[in-house]
């Protein structure tokens, strides 16, 4: 599950979720960011810390941004970056063979590295949005072959995002490393979402997502309830919510 801040940080380790990923999708869903694309590593490494502050049992993996590792020395700065600034214990880059190098830099400096290939968002121009990848013959080839690179290259494991369902389970069963899907069927060998879809927050959510919760009515309705209360006199009450002066103290004070 991705994680955000302090409180999302804890309320996966609560949950005991094996895995938590600070997603470079805080640009959209925590920022109000129109893409990925516009978050700077200074502002995920400021949101990693928080999540760690409150994550301290869950796997911890920071999500390298737009911009921050497609050259192998920025790609192991950042990593290193996250490591000591954030105390995450993984980082994760999109993209397929070309970033191989990138993988290889970061491996070497120390840092665990997961792939993500299929649906990148940090590409969706290029991609023509945010659409399913590899549903051709050709597609799906060239995502085997860029699973097969991403692992010799010395990635633990593979986000596999928006891919046919076999596509992936082809790829899970040709690598020795694990894949996490999102979008990508049930044969992977975990799975990921992103935090507020999963919860309910979000209005609009992908196909693949299914919502576990209902937050965003329930936060609307609770500060409405809230509103009301204020306004109409029902909230602060008098010795539910209210501190009292000893007796004596009290007389005084009135007189
Ligand atoms: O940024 C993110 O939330 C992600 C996950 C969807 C894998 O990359
Ligand atoms: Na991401």
């Amino acid at each position: 599950m991705t994680a955000y801040d302090y409180p999302t940080g804890r309320a996966i380790d609560r949950a005991h979720l094996d895995m938590c990923l600070v997603g470079d999708s805080l640009a959209m869903v925590a920022l109000g960011y129109a893409s990925t694309t516009q978050v700077t590593m200074d502002e995920m490494i400021h949101h990693a810390r928080a999540v760690a502050r409150g994550c301290k049992r869950a796997f911890l993996i920071g999500d390298l941004p737009f911009g921050a590792f497609e050259h192998p020395q920025d790609a192991a700065r950042n990593a290193a970056r996250y490591v000591r600034e954030a105390q995450m214990e993984a980082v994760k880059l999109e993209g397929g063979r070309d970033m191989a190098p990138s993988v290889r830099e970061i491996v070497r400096c120390g840092v665990p590295v997961m792939g993500h290939i299929g649906l990148t968002p940090q590409r969706q121009t290029q991609l023509g949005g945010f659409r399913v990848q590899g549903k051709s013959l050709a597609a799906a080839q060239r995502l085997v072959e860029d699973a097969l690179a991403l692992q010799d290259a010395g990635c633990f494991s593979l986000v596999l995002e928006a891919i046919p369902e076999d596509v992936a389970a082809y790829i899970t069963q040709r690598l020795a490393i694990p894949t996490i899907g999102i979008g990508a069927g049930a044969s992977t060998s975990g799975q990921v979402l992103v935090l507020p879809d999963a919860l309910g927050v979000e209005d609009r959510v992908p196909k693949f997502c299914r919502q576990f919760g209902d937050l965003g009515h329930a936060t609307t309705a609770a500060l409405a309830e809230y509103h009301a209360s204020v306004r109409e006199g029902r909230f602060p009450q008098s010795g539910t919510h209210t501190y009292a002066m000893p007796a004596a103290e009290r007389e005084a004070f009135l007189a």
